[in-house]
């Protein structure tokens, strides 16, 4: 049985048929329209159409739709979504309108977090958190083997988890959340602040960026790093220690069997990965003697969202 996968990202709306051994067999990609709830919906049918129209009729049964935000625990609306700009926005109903088959709405990391436990890097762990890395942080826990929501479905934000007491704004209304220090927004901050303040260590992400701190992005930063820029190795550096102190709080609450880091900021590979373990395990209680979790890299990659919220869609 085939299931069409959605993927809702802050750029771009990225869909998938997954089949029931989660591999995808053909995928669209769409700009997500900004502020814009009934265009979102528009997009969101188009890709199914697309997807289904290239398939055998009624191959399709049902679409999973991941979305960056807060997903009330009927799996129908989003609450809110801080980096889309949406507010109690009725998704499941508006696409089901459209496309006329069965939808259901989840978070986008919850369904990244599944597509991981299920058919990644976390296959085999009945106890495993994904943390992605992306323009905010979002969270998946998958905990005796099942998908945790919580009671109004929006466990697993942690994201806003606020780590820093009077720390910096976030677009949650908050301050000091872990996202404004670990995500890949945070990584980009760190570049340009970086280029800005010191053009001379910052030149090689400079020229990466045509000269313009504006253009340091988050492939500009894991391209001079990978090149073994000291300054991108830095940002790197930086962001890692802050995402191992999120995870060592996380250890302490839910002592999961593994963390799977996936996001764009994981692209960057044992580049992230190092500096993330070396701060979990200086910073997690009960060492020495604790048995420390596993720190993964994803490895479904941009598609994770895709896998899992067409084969929650199934389930
Ligand atoms: C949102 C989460 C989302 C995460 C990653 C956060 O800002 O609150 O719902 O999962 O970003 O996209
Ligand atoms: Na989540
Ligand atoms: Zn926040």
């Amino acid at each position: 049985m085939l299931t069409i996968g959605v993927d809702i990202g802050g750029t771009k709306v990225a869909a998938g048929v997954v089949d029931q051994d989660g591999q995808i067999l053909d995928k669209v990609k769409y700009p997500t329209p900004s502020n814009d709830p009934a265009g979102l919906a528009d997009v969101v049918a188009r890709a199914v159409d697309d997807l289904r129209s290239r398939q055998p009729e009624q191959a399709c049964h049902a679409v999973g739709v991941g979305v960056a935000g807060f997903v009330d625990e009927d799996r129908a609306t989003v609450q809110v979504a801080v980096n889309l700009g949406l507010r109690d926005e009725p998704l499941k109903e508006r696409v089901q309108a459209k496309v006329g088959l069965p939808v259901v709405i989840e978070n986008d990391a919850n369904a990244a977090a599944w597509a991981e436990a299920r058919f990644g890097a976390g296959r085999g762990s009945a106890h495993l958190v994904c943390v992605t890395l992306g323009t905010g942080i979002g969270g998946g826990l998958v905990l005796d083997g099942a998908l945790f929501r919580g009671r109004y479905g929006v466990a697993a934000e942690i994201g806003h988890y606020r780590m820093v007491p009077h720390g910096r704004r976030c677009a949650c209304g908050n301050h000091g959340c872990w996202e404004q220090y670990a995500s890949g927004r945070a990584l980009v901050a760190e570049g340009q602040d970086l280029a800005r303040t010191d053009p001379k260590a910052g030149e090689r992400m400079l020229k990466l960026a045509d000269g313009d701190v504006e253009q340091v992005s988050g492939h500009v930063i894991t391209q001079a790093a990978l090149e073994g820029d000291g300054a991108a190795l830095e940002c790197f550096r930086i962001v890692g220690e802050w995402a191992g102190l999120g995870l060592a709080d996380l250890a302490a609450i839910l002592d999961p069997e593994c963390f799977v880091l996936g996001g764009g900021v994981s692209d960057a590979g044992s580049i992230l990965l190092d500096p993330v373990m070396t701060s979990f395990a200086r910073h997690v209680s009960g060492r020495p003697g604790r048995r420390l979790a596993e720190v993964r890299l994803a490895e479904l990659g941009g598609e994770a969202g895709i896998v899992g919220a067409g084969d929650l869609a199934r389930h």
